[in-house]
């Protein structure tokens, strides 16, 4: 088994997907289960790291991580900026919605013979929003263009390491045990995983992300 190369370090991570309410009883979401960011902080815990974990979800087992329950694109990035101070890494497992719905109703919506409009305008990006000198690293769930689109988002939200996730592919994405995907450094370089647990997958992620921590941080 690993030894404890995280002792010290404190990592947050994000997991789940949100729910964006439209009403009392009835929220956008996505299809987002959890168990990326999950395997990410049950990982970096066993290897002795601090774990603050933000979800959507109720996880299995989350004994030794500080675990804050959220729900939508707002909480989380409250929680987060919360969460930060401090921090050694940011990891971003967490399918955060785009878009909410512009008015949330305060009864339920009743059913019509008309059509319904939603009226959706878009959340704040939380990894573009977050600054601090502390490792930043994405996921990037696509259904094309896998490594086009995942290096504009490595771009666009200034990250060390986006982990690209192509979610058609069989085994991989959303509510699978397994998961195949490409690293992408800042640098450009890459780097190709092969199909194996989610939990292989933090710890390949977590190797990666070793030797870009501060080897001593103040405050
Ligand atoms: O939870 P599972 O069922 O195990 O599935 C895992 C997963 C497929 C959800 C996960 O591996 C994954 O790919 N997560 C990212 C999903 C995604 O589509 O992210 P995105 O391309 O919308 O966003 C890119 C990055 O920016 C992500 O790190 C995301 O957390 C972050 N983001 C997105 C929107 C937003 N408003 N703020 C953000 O910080």
């Amino acid at each position: 088994n690993k030894k404890k190369d995280l002792a010290g370090k404190t990592f947050v991570v994000t997991t789940g997907g949100t729910r964006e309410p439209l009403d009392p009883v009835r929220f956008i979401g996505n299809r987002s289960s959890g168990k990326m960011g999950y395997a990410m902080a049950a990982a970096a815990r066993d290897r002795g790291a601090m774990v603050k974990l933000i979800s959507t979800v109720e996880l299995p087992e989350t004994a030794g991580m500080e675990v804050t329950r959220v729900q939508t694109a707002a909480e989380m990035l409250a929680s987060v900026k919360n969460a930060v101070k401090g921090a050694d890494a940011l990891i971003m497992a967490a399918a955060v919605a785009d878009f909410r719905p512009s008015a949330v109703a305060n009864e339920k919506i009743k059913k019509t013979s008309a059509a319904l409009d939603l009226k959706l305008e878009p959340t704040t990006d939380i990894l573009a929003e977050i600054r601090g000198k502390f490792v930043r690293i994405g996921f990037a769930a696509e259904t094309s263009e896998l490594i086009d689109n995942a290096e504009r988002k490595l771009d666009a939200k200034n990250l060390d390491i986006i982990v690209a996730n192509d979610v058609t592919a069989p085994g991989c994405g959303f509510g699978s045990d397994t998961n195949k995907v490409t690293l992408i450094f800042r640098d450009g370089h890459m780097e190709d995983l092969p199909l194996m647990s989610k939990r292989e997958v933090a710890d390949a992620i977590l190797d990666k992300t070793m030797p870009l921590l501060a080897p001593r941080r103040s405050g």
